[in-house]
């Protein structure tokens, strides 16, 4: 029976941290970054079982998102932030899902608004993995996910004007049983952003990031990030 998309989500996870407990890429006393998100989480709980059974032990994370310090927590793992000592700015790994994939392993992220954190801590970070199921596999990423573009909301209007003239379609993210726009975990806006045609994601990330009152936009093309992406069939693809 096909696996739904749930269950693709947690098979990503659990193959993911097994995968690289046995590669010894996640070993006992590292630092590590924490995603956000329903194929994040999955991760965390993997890895929270494994401290459990004893495989590791001395896990330092650094979280991306309240939902992820709240689930850290809940679960027993240590949660430090990137200017803590006994990190010091820098991770040995990162963790996290994506919104959209492309053949080149550029990412769209930040469907929870959790983007800017997530960029930091992954940034510095040695190496970046990519949890995801099969949906999240595009050809080109930007025309069917909307680009999400943290903003200062005071530049709201300003910042608008320069990513149409980028070619963006910008919408203002609204709030879930909550009126008026959403306020990430920073204080800031999201514009979501789409584009008719395929555009650079490489070129796009730096420009967008340059226009005053964008705080960080979901484009992340500056790692190579290895990705597990579990499909319907029950196999887990990693590139
Ligand atoms: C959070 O803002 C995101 O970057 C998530 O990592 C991304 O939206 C993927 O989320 P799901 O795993 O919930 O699809």
């Amino acid at each position: 029976m096909a696996l739904t998309q749930s269950e693709q989500k947690t098979l990503a996870a659990k193959t993911a941290v097994d995968t690289l407990i046995e590669q010894k890429k996640i070993f006992s006393g590292m630092k590590i970054g924490l995603g956000t998100g329903s194929t994040a989480l999955p991760a965390v709980k993997r890895l929270s079982e494994r401290i459990e059974d004893g495989t590791l032990h001395d896990i330092k994370a650094v979280v991306t998102s309240f939902q992820t310090e709240n689930y850290c927590k809940d679960l027993g793992i240590p949660v430090y932030t990137l200017n803590d000592r006994e990190i010091d700015g820098q991770l040995d790994l990162a963790i996290d899902g994506a919104d959209e994939i492309d053949p080149e392993n550029h990412l769209i992220k930040g469907g929870g608004a959790a983007h800017l954190l997530e960029k930091i801590v992954e940034y510095n970070s040695k190496e970046l993995v990519i949890v995801a199921d099969e949906s999240k596999s595009v050809a080109h990423v930007g025309t069917k996910f909307p680009l999400p573009v943290e903003i200062v909301p005071g530049a709201r209007r300003a910042v608008e004007k320069e990513l149409k003239k980028l070619g963006a379609k910008c919408v203002l993210r609204e709030g879930v049983r909550k009126c008026g726009p959403v306020i990430t975990d920073n204080g800031n806006q999201i514009l979501d952003c789409t584009w008719e045609s395929p555009v650079n994601p490489v070129e796009m990330e730096d420009k967008i990031d340059r226009i005053t009152g964008v705080v960080e936009v979901g484009f992340f093309t500056k790692l190579k990030p290895t990705a597990f992406i579990a499909h319907a069939d029950g196999s887990v693809e990693i590139r």
